[in-house]
């Protein structure tokens, strides 16, 4: 007994982190819930009656227990945006990728482990466009005792943009799945569940960031929109970006954030300026013909002490087709690479993948113009199966997947010539590319100007990538790669791929089971831009898939 007292107290202060991480306890409870916003009134499905949802808080290391029961009347997953899930697939939450969903009257208990990751993520459904109301922040702290790689702030704030139709956003989207057509672009854009005035609403309020002089605050902002992605400013203040999507970056000032869903960004914001009122804007980037709601969200920076009344310092609003912003603030994100935080980029590749990705048009003789949209990679539009592919992979159930996703078009054009209706239809099909454990993937998403060109923000589930290329126009396997940053390359799992040009991502797939990769522009996802990897086990005893959970849902 004395021996285990002993080696338990050697165990607590060799491994303090080890010994201090925490099981949290949540519980999320799906209701449907009345909000009044751009001045009309609807029911929306919500965690908890909030909107947005609850954050989530825990340490790297801690394992998290999420129960999640449906009251509603849709079928729901959610999904841990950014979490790794090493080997706890069975959790990660897209629809029929990962799991079956958890119907009405159900309940699913999400357990996972946070390892290797702090910072700023998102939670949201994974399952039809539900995410545009269900959704909120995950904050992993480091572990305890460990600090920030940079000068630790007065206070920390959570900013979840969000995108609001004023119609049911279901219907919305069923509506063109009938009709072929693009669904109806949203009313609004929200800081923390608010837009400020609108077209034909000026009396809605907008969210307050309250801030005292001489403080510092890590602002958490999480891009929970559903197809915009988002310029985000404060007048009068630069912003310190120090980490993307839970990886730390190289320190650097800007007047703007680009912002895409499902990105996050953690910003310090030094309150040094006169007290007053500042505006907070949240605006749309698109550089192309694409519709896209043009509304301006709008919040407050207050400092304490300012006066009612008193005059609100105002900013520029970045154009919404403005390129160059976006490429000074991309160009400028890099991995901290540090000692105690290196850029483990792969330097060698195994399978070396280029996916082409447009937007186009099948035949359909129901719909109105007896065309679909449709969107695909490498001319396959995705169809989700009806049973989960992570459990035909691990059941072995035949008939449920193909794993012969093409590595490169199978009729390769030129992706970035003349806009052409050349390569317009798709295949449907459920169809992976199989990788085996720990190797090394590059994949080279190559954007097309098939119909339009547009910026596609690609995420990828269970890993983080590198970002180690992009350009414009076609990628050159031949002189690109020179160019390659293999050193310190920004690290994240979503990434926009410039319009009419590419981007180039590595990672080791060192994580067994199903991983989608999609647009997280859920317009295109729907349209079928979307597929997945299969991870292959390993052979070691921690490289393997853990077994499905007994209340894991049935289809
Ligand atoms: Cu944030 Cu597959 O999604």
């Amino acid at each position: 007994m004395a021996y285990l007292v002993w080696a338990l107290l050697l165990l607590t202060f060799m491994f303090p982190a080890l010994v201090e991480s925490m099981v949290r306890h949540y519980n999320f409870s799906v209701v449907m819930a009345n909000f009044t916003k751009i001045c009309s009134t609807k029911s929306i499905v919500t965690v908890n009656g909030e909107f947005p949802g609850p954050t989530l808080y825990a340490r790297e290391d801690d394992n998290v227990l999420v129960r999640v029961t449906n009251h509603v009347q849709y079928n729901v997953t959610i999904h841990w945006h950014g979490v790794r899930q090493l080997r706890t697939g069975w959790h990660d939450g897209p629809a029929y990728i990962t799991q079956c969903p958890i119907q009405p009257g159900q309940n699913y208990l999400y357990n996972f482990t946070l390892t290797g990751q702090r910072g700023t993520l998102l939670w949201h459904a994974h399952i039809s466009w539900l995410r545009a109301t269900l959704h909120g922040a995950i904050v992993i702290l480091p572990k305890k005792g460990v600090p920030y790689p940079f000068p630790k702030p007065d206070k920390e704030k959570t900013i979840v943009l969000g995108e609001w139709w004023k119609a049911d956003v279901e219907a919305v989207v069923n509506q063109a799945t009938q009709n072929g057509r693009a669904p109806n672009i949203s009313d609004a854009h929200t800081i923390n569940g608010r837009s400020g005035p609108v077209p034909n609403c000026s009396s809605q309020a907008g969210f307050t960031l309250h801030v005292e002089n001489g403080k510092t605050y890590l602002l958490r902002i999480v891009n929970a929109a559903v197809n915009d992605q988002l310029f985000f400013k404060i007048a009068g203040h630069n912003l310190t970006i120090v980490e993307v999507d839970a990886s730390y970056t190289k320190p650097f000032k800007t007047d703007t954030i680009l912002i895409s869903p499902g990105q996050t960004t953690n910003a310090l914001l030094t309150a040094d300026k006169a007290t007053g009122k500042y505006l907070i804007t949240i605006s749309p980037f698109m550089d192309t013909v694409v519709a896209v709601n043009n509304v301006t969200g709008f919040a407050f920076l207050r400092y304490k002490g300012t006066v009612a009344f008193s005059p609100t310092t105002l900013t520029n609003i970045p154009a919404m087709n403005a390129t160059a912003v976006t490429n000074a603030f991309e160009n400028n994100l890099r991995s901290l690479n540090s000692k105690k935080n290196p850029a483990k980029v792969p330097q060698s590749v195994d399978h070396s993948l280029l996916f082409a990705m447009a937007v186009g048009a099948n035949p359909c003789a129901t719909c109105i113009n007896g065309t679909k949209a449709v969107a695909g990679i490498n001319n396959i539009s995705f169809v989700l199966p009806s049973t989960a592919i992570l459990q035909a992979h691990y059941y072995d159930i035949s008939g449920v997947f193909t794993d012969d996703f093409p590595a490169i078009p199978t009729n390769p054009y030129n992706y970035t010539g003349n806009l052409t209706t050349a390569n317009l239809q798709t295949l449907n099909g459920t169809r992976v590319y199989r990788v085996s454990y720990n190797s090394t993937v590059q994949v080279v998403l190559q954007g097309t100007n098939v119909i339009a060109p547009e910026n596609h923000p690609i995420h990828l589930h269970g890993f983080n990538f590198f970002a180690v290329g992009k350009g414009l126009g076609n990628f050159d396997p031949n002189k690109d790669p020179q160019n390659f940053n293999l050193v310190d390359p920004v690290e994240r799992n979503t990434i926009g791929v410039p319009t009419a040009g590419w981007r180039a991502i590595r990672f080791r797939a060192d994580n067994p089971g199903v991983w989608f990769l999609h647009c997280h522009l859920e317009v295109h996802t729907t349209w079928g831009l979307k597929m997945a990897f299969v991870v292959d086990n390993g052979k070691g005893p921690k490289e393997s898939l853990i077994p499905p959970p007994a209340d894991l849902p049935k289809c």
